[in-house]
């Protein structure tokens, strides 16, 4: 695996990958990477000649600024599991050359900014879509893999991307979970052992959820209060939101009932963390 910080430096290396006719797929991360991150780089090399991924953690995304300050780093630890997943190319742009200025463009996602954690992370998403489209274009990968624990983030992109006609493929990766069901996130590593326990409640939330739906219940504020009720059980759980709605354009709904998929989403805070997960039922 070669390291490369320079944009420059790696426009020259993608460049000669495309004289031979490489593919590329693409891994864009903000490191801290567990095991979620490390099937993305496995399917990026299964379909791909080379797995280009990128460590950088993206000062415009975080609302919160001590979320920034404690968003965990580990370099060392990070460049070694991604040479033993089988990444050719690592790239770690310095924050001075990839944001020489505060980016005066933005981009506005529209609805999608307005609902689930739109509305909770005011400006998430447009650090977001500036840092992917940088990343895109001097990328310009064949396919780019993201994980569908960030099934929003998914959306967007791919909004971004057939809006803005990028021509490269989006695949969504299957949420990577501990075996109590907790989702893998970089930030369960700020939970303790006791707090990942508590955490794994909100998969088992989301799964009572599915149960009661695919029991034949319809009404999403029924729905809603059972995953509630269930929740209430653990004091140290601040619920963020949760929701059940339409799985294929993210919208609300009062009732299940003429649409294919269904998205039980849910935010909430552990131990001063905020985690998201959610789990998407095909109907
Ligand atoms: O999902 C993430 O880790 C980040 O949002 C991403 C896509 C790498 C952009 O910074």
């Amino acid at each position: 695996m070669i390291c490369i910080r320079s944009i420059n430096a790696l426009r020259l290396h993608i460049a000669d990958e495309k004289r031979t006719s490489n593919t590329i797929g693409f891994v864009p991360t903000m490191g801290a990477l567990h095991a979620g991150h490390i099937s993305l780089i496995k399917h990026a090399k299964a379909e791909n000649n080379v797995c280009i991924a990128s460590i950088f953690v993206n000062p415009l995304q975080f609302n919160n600024v001590e979320d920034f300050k404690k968003y965990p780093i580990q370099q060392d630890a990070d460049i070694a599991l991604m040479e033993a997943a089988g990444c050719d190319v690592l790239f770690m742009p310095h924050t001075e050359e990839f944001y020489p200025t505060q980016p005066k463009i933005s981009i506005d996602v529209g609805l999608l900014d307005r609902i689930l954690e739109g509305t909770h992370r005011p400006g998430h998403f447009s650090g977001v879509t500036i840092v992917v489209t940088k990343l895109f274009n001097i990328v310009a990968p064949d396919k780019a893999y993201f994980g569908q624990k960030d099934l929003q983030q998914v959306a967007v992109i791919n909004q971004l991307v057939s809006e803005l006609n990028f021509p490269i493929e989006i695949v969504a990766c299957p949420i990577v979970r501990e075996q109590n069901g907790l989702a893998m996130s970089s930030r369960n590593m700020r939970l303790s052992n006791s707090g990942k326990s508590i955490a794994s409640n909100l998969f088992k939330a989301l799964s009572f959820i599915e149960a009661k739906i695919k029991g034949g219940e319809k009404s999403v504020t029924i729905l809603i209060a059972s995953g509630k009720t269930y929740l209430d059980q653990f004091k140290e759980i601040e619920l963020e939101y949760l929701e059940v709605v339409n799985g294929n354009s993210l919208e609300s709904i009062t009732e299940i009932k003429e649409i294919n998929k269904v998205a039980i989403c849910i935010a909430a805070h552990v131990e001063g963390v905020r985690l998201i997960d959610n789990l998407v039922i095909i109907l």
